[in-house]
């Protein structure tokens, strides 16, 4: 028998993907990424296990991928301040490409010779997931259910659902579609389709509203090592850890929301809203301290860098040569990229108060305007004459 190894999140989508693979004559494996999602009230990874088996899956794989998600994926974006049309920290898109390296990794252990996702034809992820795996494996077919088979609507599903019993929760109407991890939420349809609409309240999942926030401030240091957050307010965590607490802070603080109108790569121009607490500082703290620590020629060519690295996430090119070679670039500009930095969390807001760094260039005695200056004012004549002396006729 042939077989297939699918993508599945326990949603309406891939469970009835489960559904019609077999009827397509697939023995199906699920496999379930945990990439901090938070699942849903009274969901937990076993009720997943269940709903895939009882949806036809022969077998499910459900592996805990965070820590690798946010040391192999997280990390590098974030090293390279890689942010999408100036507002989007691409958690959906950093998801994508690791989902496939496991796809790929047990199609070679089942001996399956295709791998299915519940993407839908119009969107980012379908690329994402089929760039990355024909990157790794190009003998793998890929099969997009949502893409090809017959159903119209959301109601067709249900009904498909149950004629199936796949044990589905339809009662609660979806208002929304939404993709959750640990950097990140994004949400979109309903009425955020309508551009002329503030996003109402309820979209928002783990952000507090900045109007019904505390109205004292809350300041945080973040402390870096090569790049790396290391400690907040002293205190050293572990990656993960560090960045759900920064999720929990920034949150009740009503920090990291953001209401974008994007380009997506097929060519449709999409209204999406995103959720982003830990990441928002952490970007934020990163970029403050690159601004302290990189001089003048690294920092701006980096600027150059991060917007393509952020470009080659969004189209799914996380396993591009350009991609990685921007990687070893990135690391090089991190070697002094240690210090901290103190934010000030305000309603909504995130902004950096103070820094230090042993590896600073900032020289007070060279800037100040006090007495205490040593810049010699003589020397910039001469030094505006040649720079000056190309552009004159
Ligand atoms: N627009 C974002 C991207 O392309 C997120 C896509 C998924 N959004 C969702 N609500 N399911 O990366």
């Amino acid at each position: 028998m042939k077989k297939v190894v699918l993508a599945y999140s326990g949603g309406l989508d891939t469970s009835c993907a489960v559904r019609w693979l077999k009827e397509q004559g697939y023995e199906v494996i699920c496999f379930v990424a945990d990439l901090g999602q938070g699942l849903g009230s009274g969901e937990d990874f076993g009720a997943i296990e269940e709903r895939a088996l009882s949806a036809g899956a022969s077998k499910v794989y459900i592996k805990d991928l965070q820590d690798e998600f946010v040391e192999d994926f997280i990390l590098p974006a974030l090293k390279a301040n890689a942010i999408y049309e100036g507002k989007y920290l691409l958690a959906t898109a950093l998801g994508r490409p690791l989902i496939a390296k496991y796809l790929v990794q047990i199609a070679h252990k089942e001996k399956a010779d295709t791998v299915a996702h519940g993407c839908t034809g119009k969107g980012n992820d379908q690329v994402r997931f089929e760039v990355s795996t024909g990157i790794l494996d190009p003998a793998l077919n890929i099969i997009a259910p949502v893409r090809v088979w017959e159903f119209k609507s959301r109601e067709e599903e249900i009904e498909y659902a149950q004629m199936y019993n796949i044990p589905i929760d339809v009662s609660k109407k979806k208002p929304y579609s939404i993709d959750r991890n640990i950097w990140g939420i994004s949400i979109e349809a309903g009425v955020l389709e309508n551009l002329e609409t503030e996003p109402p309240e309820d979209a928002y999942l783990i952000t507090k509203s900045p109007t019904h926030v505390s109205t004292y401030p809350k300041y945080i240091e973040v402390y870096f090592q090569g790049g790396v957050p290391k400690k907040i307010d002293g205190k050293a965590y572990k990656l993960t850890a560090l960045i759900s607490h920064l999720n929990e802070i920034g949150g009740l603080h009503g920090v990291g929301r953001t209401d974008l109108v994007e380009n997506r790569l097929v060519g449709i121009k999409s209204r999406e809203i995103y959720e982003a607490p830990a990441a928002t500082i952490l970007y934020t703290a990163h970029k403050e301290l690159e601004s302290l620590v990189l001089d003048r020629e690294l920092m701006h060519f980096k600027e150059i860098a991060s917007l393509k690295y952020s470009e080659l996430v969004y189209y799914g090119l996380w396993f591009s040569h350009l991609k990685t070679s921007l990687d070893a670039f990135v690391n090089s500009t991190q070697k002094f990229v240690t210090g901290s930095i103190k934010l000030k969390l305000f309603k909504g807001s995130c902004v950096p108060v103070a820094r230090k760094s042993s590896f600073s260039l900032y020289k007070k005695e060279l800037s100040t305007y006090g007495k205490e200056d040593k810049f010699n004012q003589q020397l910039a004549e001469g030094f505006i004459k040649i720079w000056g002396m190309p552009y004159q006729r």
